[in-house]
């Protein structure tokens, strides 16, 4: 769909778009479908390299999201672009993806750009750290479940949306 269909867009981005922000955009969504909100918030990933392009996600991020029965489907690698300024919230994984995005995107659309686990008070860490790398999955899966969490309760306040698809008033 368009944007434009619906009221409030997210991204998420990462550097491969195969392990954190497709995970990212899978247990955001679950979460939208949960509070009946699909109608109105749409979400996507992205990544800011293009080694994946077309690629299903990491076998260790699709595993950790069948464990957490998360639907995988239509998870498929892109790369972030500038026509991606159209999103309302974009989502950096880490420091360096939020560097990336600024020198793509135009000053005035930097507001819309932050890192996911700057919404997570609590948490000392605020790079979700790459498990590419790391190999620990389960680690990245609480970080960015805590994240989403976030997110949703963040959107929800600034847009007046209530749950089931209300435009609050
Ligand atoms: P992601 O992890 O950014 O969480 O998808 C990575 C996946 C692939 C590569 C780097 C990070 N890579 O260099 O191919």
């Amino acid at each position: 769909m368009e944007k434009g269909e619906f009221m409030v867009s997210v991204l998420f981005v990462c550097l491969g778009n195969i392990c954190r922000s497709p995970m990212a955009e899978a247990i955001f969504r679950a979460k939208v479908e949960e509070e009946n909100l699909s109608d109105v918030i749409e979400v996507d990933s992205a990544g800011t390299g293009d080694w994946h392009v077309g690629k299903k996600p990491h076998e260790g991020t699709l595993a950790i999201l069948r464990e957490n029965n998360i639907r995988t489907g239509g998870l498929i690698a892109r790369q972030f672009h500038g026509e991606d300024k159209k999103y309302d919230y974009i989502v950096a994984m880490d420091a360096s993806n939020e560097q990336d995005m600024k020198k793509i995107l135009e000053p005035d659309h930097h507001g819309k750009v932050f890192k996911l686990l700057d919404l997570v008070d609590e948490s000392p860490e605020k790079d979700v750290p790459d498990p590419y790398y790391t190999g620990n999955f389960q680690e990245v899966y609480d970080l960015v479940e805590s994240g989403c969490s976030r997110l949703l309760n963040t959107i929800k306040e600034d847009n007046h949306l209530k749950e089931g698809n209300t435009y609050g008033k």
